[in-house]
């Protein structure tokens, strides 16, 4: 059956899904696009080689982008294209600051650096302490204009959020007033415990599934994501 075409400025009812569910207590959005639900569905098979999953991880990212980037303000800009002079639109305001939470977050970088070449990097290295469970950083390298950038950090898998949660802690401390989070799986558990903290943070993802199991896993999931990245294991 042929789709009617979407009207002009809003997306398919089926591209993006903002959920509204009452255990969801900020801003989410699950990209159902099909090219994201295809490529996530190629991601989570484990017959998935590590060189294709960092291209499906590339590439996921990159879509996502594009959904987590769409409030950026823009601004007239005159031009001349090779016919004649026309007003053009170019980003304006706040400048973007990418923050991968390692070492899985560093799979998600080059795509958001391929869409905006001229975002800053910061690094965000964090571990769990095996007795209080608790977030301990053990590597953190910001820019130091945090306060006039959109932050966007990256974590592939929002499992309980915690240490996701120490992450929008950290880039505030740091002076970041917008933050967002792009991630390609998570939990309701994990969205609930960043806006439990940070309810304003809005969460980008390709998948929402059904929970963690007892060793912290998301289930269906796709395993290890740093694991399936780097070969380790
Ligand atoms: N981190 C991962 O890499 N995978 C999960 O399932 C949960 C956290």
């Amino acid at each position: 059956m042929r789709q009617a075409a979407p009207l002009p400025g809003f997306p398919r009812l089926h591209d993006v899904r903002v959920l509204s569910r009452s255990v969801l207590t900020g801003p989410v959005t699950e990209v159902r696009h099909p090219l994201v639900q295809h490529k996530l569905g190629l991601l989570r098979d484990t017959s998935t080689d590590t060189h294709r999953f960092r291209q499906l991880v590339n590439e996921l990212t990159l879509l996502l982008t594009y959904e987590a980037t769409k409030h950026l303000a823009t601004e007239d800009a005159e031009i001349e294209t090779p016919l004649e002079a026309m007003t053009a639109q170019r980003i304006s305001g706040k400048k973007v600051a990418v923050c991968p939470i390692l070492r899985a977050g560093m799979g998600m970088l080059d795509g958001v650096l391929s869409l905006i070449p001229v975002a800053r990097v910061g690094f965000i290295g964090l571990y769990r302490n095996e007795e209080t469970l608790e977030p301990v950083e053990y590597y953190v390298k910001l820019p130091d204009d945090l306060s006039d950038r959109d932050v966007i950090l990256l974590d592939p898998m929002l499992a309980t959020g915690n240490s996701t949660a120490a992450a929008v802690e950290l880039v505030k401390a740091a002076g970041a007033s917008s933050v967002r989070l792009i991630a390609l799986i998570a939990t309701p558990i994990g969205i609930e415990r960043i806006h439990r903290d940070h309810p304003e943070v809005a969460i980008v993802v390709a998948g929402i599934d059904r929970e963690l199991n007892e060793r912290g896993y998301i289930v269906p999931g796709l395993g290890d994501a740093g694991d399936r990245l780097y070969g380790t294991k």
